[in-house]
C-alpha cells in the first residue's frame, strides 16, 4: 500500500508516494503524465522501497519558481534525502522527460546512485527541428489550451496496435491529463528545449545504465538511442517489441520484469 507524502522545495509543495521496503527505487514520470503512470510496473517491484514523485507542476506538486531539468532534479534530491538514511544509495529510473531529469540528477549527484535508467528517453539535447516543433506546441497550447494539446499529442505516444486494440489506455491518459494547467505544460516544454546534452555523462559514468526502448516509439526512436546505449561502460539494453513510447502501459509486465532485472543487477553491483 502506497503512502502519500509531501515536502517543500524552493518554497514549492512537492508530492510523492512511497511503498515497500528495501533498496530505494525512484520512478520519475514524463511530460503530460502523473506518477500513477508507474502503478502497474511498480507492482513488479515489491522487493524494493518504491518512491514515485509528482514532478513540480504535476499532480498537486507546485511549479518551481524556475523550472529546468536541474531544478527538477533538485526536488528529487530532497525527496531522496528525506527517504534514505546514512549512505544509502538509490536507483533512479525516468520515463522520457523523467529521463532527462534523471540524467541531470546523475550528472550532479552520482554518489547517491547505484544505477540509473532511461525508459523511452534520450541523453541528446533537442535538435533544431524538435525545438521548432516544441515552439509550435507552445503556440498551440496558448491558442487552444493544454487539454486540446494533450488530446492531440497523447495518442501519438502509442504503437499502432495499442491504439487499435486498447483505446481505453489512451482515454485514461487523456482523462488524467485534465488535471494539468497550461502554464506547467509550457514551462516543461521550455525546460526540455533548453536542456543540456548529456551524452558525455554516458561516456564517463561508471554506474550501470538501463536503456529501455519501444520498437514503435515515434518520439524517442530506437535508431537514435542504440548508439547512445554503447556509450556507458555498463549498459543494460532492452527493446520492447510491442510498444511505442509507453512501455509501462503497453507492455506492463515485460517492463516490470526488465526494471526488476536491472535493479537487481545494479543492486548487486555496489562498490
Ligand atoms: C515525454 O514523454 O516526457 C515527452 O514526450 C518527452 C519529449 O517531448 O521529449
Amino acid at each position: 500500500m502506497a503512502i502519500a507524502k509531501e515536502l517543500h522545495h524552493s518554497s514549492a509543495k512537492v508530492k510523492y508516494s512511497v511503498r515497500g521496503e528495501g533498496t530505494p527505487v525512484v520512478l520519475v514520470h514524463g511530460f503530460g503524465e502523473h506518477g500513477s503512470i508507474w502503478e502497474g510496473a511498480a507492482n513488479s517491484l515489491s522487493d524494493y522501497k518504491v518512491i514515485i514523485p509528482e514532478l513540480p507542476g504535476t499532480g498537486g506538486s507546485d511549479l518551481l519558481p524556475h523550472t529546468t531539468m536541474d531544478s527538477l532534479a533538485g526536488a528529487l534530491k530532497q525527496i531522496i534525502e528525506a527517504e534514505t538514511t546514512g549512505n544509502e544509495k538509490v536507483i533512479l529510473l525516468g520515463h522520457s522527460m523523467g529521463g532527462y531529469v534523471t540524467l541531470a540528477f546523475a550528472a550532479a549527484h552520482p554518489q547517491l546512485l547505484l544505477g540509473f535508467g532511461l525508459v523511452h528517453s534520450s541523453a541528446a539535447a533537442d535538435s533544431s527541428e524538435k525545438i521548432e516543433t516544441r515552439k509550435k506546441g507552445i503556440d498551440f497550447i496558448r491558442s487552444n489550451g493544454g487539454q486540446a494539446f494533450l488530446k492531440t499529442m497523447l495518442p501519438t505516444l502509442y504503437a499502432p496496435d495499442s491504439k487499435r486494440h486498447h483505446p481505453e489506455w489512451i482515454e485514461q491518459q487523456i482523462a488524467d491529463a485534465r488535471r494539468f494547467n497550461d502554464e506547467a505544460l509550457v514551462v516543461y516544454y521550455k525546460a526540455m528545449m533548453e536542456r543540456t546534452d548529456r551524452r558525455d555523462l554516458l561516456k564517463t559514468t561508471n554506474l550501470p545504465v538501463l536503456f529501455l526502448m519501444g520498437r514503435h516509439d515515434g518520439v524517442i526512436k530506437i535508431d537514435d538511442i542504440l548508439p547512445q546505449s554503447h556509450l556507458p561502460a555498463l549498459s543494460y539494453i532492452h527493446i520492447l517489441e510491442q510498444s511505442g513510447h509507453m512501455g509501462m502501459i503497453e507492455e506492463v509486465e515485460e517492463t516490470g520484469r526488465v526494471l526488476q532485472e536491472f535493479i537487481s543487477f545494479a543492486n548487486g553491483n555496489r562498490t
